[in-house]
């Protein structure tokens, strides 16, 4: 059984053929990066339109690179929310109009419940109950999943996700979009105890994250090391930005994994999986890793190709929802809140 999924909710067009729920025939990403690079964040009204203007070559590629024709599908997937609604209609009205057309069914798909699905895709045996951190540009959500197509949320970011506070940290150092990659890169040669910015927590237990804090300790420190002064003042060297840019991914990561463990151990988790685009972090794999091991627990992370937004994710969700027998009518919409539980 040959789906096809179709994501276009925030700045990548992706579509993907998958093969009874599991094997991916083809998967397509169309990067939008060197748009909204010079703008240093996503500009909504470019995605859309971009998404508009690549949508059609990257769907024939994506049935091309699996040697088969919209005949041979039976159903579609596509990602109705959470992300930009411009964006994600573009890819709405597309699988509305081949379901249409071709007659398939159609399913809507959560974007965070297609980033938890990529686990499943690589580690085909995992099991439920699970604990799933979805950390990306948009999203900083921990949930307990019990079952199969069941939420708890049981933490989310009060102010920025954590990918948005590595590119907003990348843009104060003048490192270009998106920051997480970069960042990790120039940490690598820098010292994470350098600078001592906060961990931020909150008094009554709560496993919910902030990063707005980190940003302005940062925006902080970089006034203090010059680079926030007045022109004429000398830029930082490449060691302090390397410091600066260790020193925050430390604390970045070191949040994460604290509210990770707690959750695991809080609701007697032996599984947790991470996703999203900031599951890319080398130094974030390796410290779950590292603490998951020691209290036994199972960490999952899918490579990265599938931890960054892509489609076959969009219809492995979207294959579990068609095999419990949902479908959507032709009144799907895009969702640009669109809550997993
Ligand atoms: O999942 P994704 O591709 O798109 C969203 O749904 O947002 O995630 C993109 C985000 C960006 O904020 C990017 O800076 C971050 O993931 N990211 C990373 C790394 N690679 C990508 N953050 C930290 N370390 C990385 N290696
Ligand atoms: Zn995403």
């Amino acid at each position: 059984m040959l789906v096809l999924g179709i994501e276009t909710s925030c700045d990548e067009t992706a579509a993907a053929v998958l093969e009874d729920g599991r094997r991916i025939r083809s998967s397509v990403v169309a990067s939008q990066v060197e748009v909204h690079a010079p703008y240093g964040g996503i500009v909504p009204e470019l995605a859309s339109r971009r998404h508009l203007e690549v949508i059609h070559p990257v769907l024939d590629r994506a049935l091309a690179d699996a040697g088969v024709g919209l005949e041979d599908l039976a159903a579609l997937a596509v990602t109705v929310g959470p992300g930009l609604v411009g964006s994600l209609l573009v890819g709405v009205s597309v699988a509305k109009a081949i379901a249409f057309a071709r007659h398939l069914p159609l399913v809507g798909v959560n974007h965070l419940e297609g980033h938890i699905a990529a686990a499943f895709l690589e580690f085909p045996a995992l099991t439920f109950p699970l604990a799933a951190l979805v950390v990306s540009g948009g999203h900083t959500h921990l949930y307990h999943v019990p079952a199969e197509c069941e939420y708890r949320l049981l933490g989310r970011t009060r102010d920025d996700a954590a990918g948005e506070a590595f590119d907003k940290v990348a843009r104060l150092l003048g490192l270009g979009y998106p920051g997480g990659p970069v960042i990790e890169r120039e940490a690598q040669g820098g010292d994470p105890r350098a600078i001592s910015f906060p961990r931020a927590a909150f008094s009554d237990g709560s496993l919910d994250f902030s990063f707005s804090g980190l940003k302005t300790a940062v925006v902080h420190s970089l006034r203090d090391l010059g680079r926030a002064a007045p022109s004429g003042a000398p830029p930082l060297s490449p060691q302090q930005v390397r410091d600066v840019c260790a020193s925050f991914q430390q604390a970045a990561v070191d949040m994460l994994v604290e509210r990770v463990m707690r959750a695991a151990r809080d609701h007697a988790l032996g599984v947790i999986v991470i996703a999203g685009g900031v599951a890319c972090n080398g130094v974030l794999r390796q410290a779950l890793k590292a603490e998951a091991e020691a209290e036994g627990i199972q960490l999952v992370v899918p490579s990265p190709a599938l931890c960054t937004d892509n489609a076959a994710m969009i219809a492995a969700a979207g294959a579990v929802r068609l095999r419990r027998g949902e479908r959507a009518g032709w009144d799907l919409n895009a969702a640009a809140s669109l809550p997993l539980c």
